[in-house]
């Protein structure tokens, strides 16, 4: 089948099996390789994209799904060689750790911050509690969370 998906502002038009997954389609049709693949279960959390402006684990939608529609991955967060405020946020208070949980952090972050730009520690752990961080616990990353919405209101000023 043919589908037509527009994933960071680029539209693509590619012949895929039905039963393809999106987050395959990001990585192996596309080249999108930003956003992991780690569990397959639903479970980890580290192939968080966004579809049609939420975000949603993409091993669990089928990239038919994504026919017609908007898919914002982790290689859509910098604009014009500046990254974003969670990007640089994650540099700066070692949030990145070893990567491998990062982009599904930094996909969920954007959109909180986006719905909540001055989110509790609490709220910022429950967004991520549907993602799994194997490194460490999750201190540096609440830290970058909370940065990140520094930089975005002096960014704002
Ligand atoms: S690969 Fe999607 S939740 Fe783990
Ligand atoms: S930084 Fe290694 S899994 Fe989260």
């Amino acid at each position: 089948m043919q589908v037509t998906v527009t994933v960071n502002g680029t539209e693509y038009v590619r012949e895929i099996e039905p039963r393809l997954l999106l987050v395959h389609f990001l990585r192996d049709t596309l080249g999108l390789t930003g956003t992991h693949w780690g569990c397959d279960t639903s479970n980890c959390g580290t192939c968080v994209a966004w579809m049609g402006g939420v975000p949603v684990k993409t091993c669990t939608v089928l990239a038919a799904m994504a026919d017609g529609r908007e898919v914002r991955t982790v290689e859509g967060l910098a604009s014009g060689g500046t990254l974003d405020p969670v990007q640089q946020a994650f540099s700066d208070k070692h949030g990145l750790q070893c990567g491998f949980c990062t982009p599904g952090m930094l996909m969920t972050s954007r959109w909180l911050l986006d719905h909540d730009p001055d989110p509790s520690e609490e709220t910022i752990r429950e967004a991520i509690s549907g993602q799994i961080c194997r490194c460490t616990g999750y201190e540096n990353i609440v830290r970058s969370v909370k940065a990140a919405a520094e930089l975005q209101r002096e960014g704002a000023k």
